[in-house]
């Protein structure tokens, strides 16, 4: 293998595929989707136009938005087995792993082999697989879909079990669009592995909802919240400067800070920022806001370390209500968006993915027969 003498470790820095779909800036903390800035589209694009726009490379004019939406809500309920799986399986079962199942289950209920409307049906039931198990789990009643509202709406809706106000939605709907896309980041590059075998959509998809579960990745939401509830745990005394230095003197990593690609504030932690401060005054929760600050001014001040999209993330979903541990699922619920249009990319252009490993074993040794061993 002298042709490989250097081992790029966690592939970094190797560019394997051309896209449309984003573009990174990791020094100047720029993030485009397919020719929009994610400040544009923060502003103004629904999640559903952030779909559109990865899919198809442009925007929708109203009426391709509205056919969109049509898709979507008429594909939000879930096959009568999955709800029945989701039902029967542990109360206590991770969040993340029933989603995944899920998502594997509903490849037997296609009625054709279409990418198109794998991707659209895939997207549409996500929500629902995740609002129905955090009902079930509660003892509550799952609730159907309405055939109405957005992707944000409905999810709400499905998981609270009343219409939100517009706030709330607009909440959820800016969260969607800032975790739709990003480049080739662990869960994406996963999906695109697997569609380059020829394989199907739903593998891919649900080979990249394992990517995404770890906490290295989008698993850092819950991880950072867990974090931060673990600080409260210790009261009056709770001292987040303390925390963190704790944690580095330990060796130990401070979830939702550092990124691969960014060598800054990730660009979507500062919506997130913005939204965290205004969320957390709003309900009470100041404190959560306050010691997100501490923890990032330190980690600047002792790693210059910056926070990346996974780090105010955690406490905008805690203040308005959801579980902890659905916050990878709420991250998954996104990037179903930017999976798929990676598929489609990666369809129309294929070749296998297969690197080659630097094999660093034994090479002549003799066969010992078992009872010699
Ligand atoms: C996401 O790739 C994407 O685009 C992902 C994502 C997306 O939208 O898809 O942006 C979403 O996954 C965000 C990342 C979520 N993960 C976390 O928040 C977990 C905590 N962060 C890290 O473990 C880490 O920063 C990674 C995994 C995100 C990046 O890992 P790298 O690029 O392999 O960097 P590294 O672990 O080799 O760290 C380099 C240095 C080390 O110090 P030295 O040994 O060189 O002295 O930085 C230190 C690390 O110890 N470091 C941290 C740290 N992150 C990096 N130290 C303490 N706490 C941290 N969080």
């Amino acid at each position: 293998l002298e042709q490989y003498p250097h081992i790029n470790k966690g592939l970094a820095g190797i560019v394997a595929f051309s896209t449309t779909k984003s573009f990174i800036d990791g020094q100047t903390g720029d993030l485009i989707y397919a020719g929009y800035h994610i400040d544009t589209l923060a502003e103004n694009a629904t999640f559903e136009e952030v779909c559109f726009l990865l899919w198809n490379d442009r925007l929708p004019n109203q009426e391709e938005l509205d056919e969109l939406h049509n898709k979507l809500r008429s594909e939000r309920q879930l096959p009568e087995p999955v709800i029945e799986y989701i039902k029967n399986t542990r109360k206590d079962a991770e969040p993340m792993a029933v989603l995944r199942t899920a998502v594997s289950m509903l490849a037997d209920f296609q009625d054709d082999s279409n990418d198109t409307n794998h991707a659209i049906a895939v997207t549409a039931q996500i929500p629902t697989i995740i609002a129905a198990f955090d009902r079930v789990r509660n003892g509550k009643e799952v609730v159907s879909p309405l055939d109405e509202g957005s992707t944000a709406f409905n999810f709400l809706y499905m998981l609270n079990g009343e219409k939100p106000g517009q706030a709330a939605e607009k909440t959820m709907n800016l969260c969607l669009v800032l975790h739709a896309e990003h480049g080739m980041n662990a869960s994406t590059f996963t999906c695109r592995t697997i569609c380059a075998t020829e394989s199907d959509m739903f593998s891919a998809v649900t080979g990249a909802i394992g990517a995404l579960k770890g906490p290295l990745h989008g698993g850092a939401n819950t991880a950072v919240m867990n974090m931060l509830l673990n600080l409260k745990e210790q009261g009056e005394n709770a001292d987040p400067v303390k925390f963190t230095k704790e944690k580095l003197n330990k060796k130990e990593k401070m979830m939702g800070f550092g990124h691969r690609v960014y060598k800054t504030f990730d660009p979507r932690a500062v919506h997130l920022r913005k939204m965290s401060k205004e969320l957390s005054e709003e309900t009470g929760h100041e404190y959560l806001y306050e010691w997100s600050e501490a923890m990032v001014k330190t980690m600047k001040e002792e790693k210059n370390i910056d926070p990346n999209v996974d780090f105010f993330s955690a406490s905008v979903y805690y203040s308005i209500g959801i579980q902890p541990d659905l916050y990878t699922c709420i991250f998954t619920m996104s990037r179903i968006s930017g999976w798929t249009a990676h598929f489609f990319e990666q369809k129309a252009n294929n070749r296998l993915i297969r690197p080659r490993a630097l094999y660093v074993g034994e090479k002549n040794l003799d066969w010992v027969p078992v009872e010699d061993r």
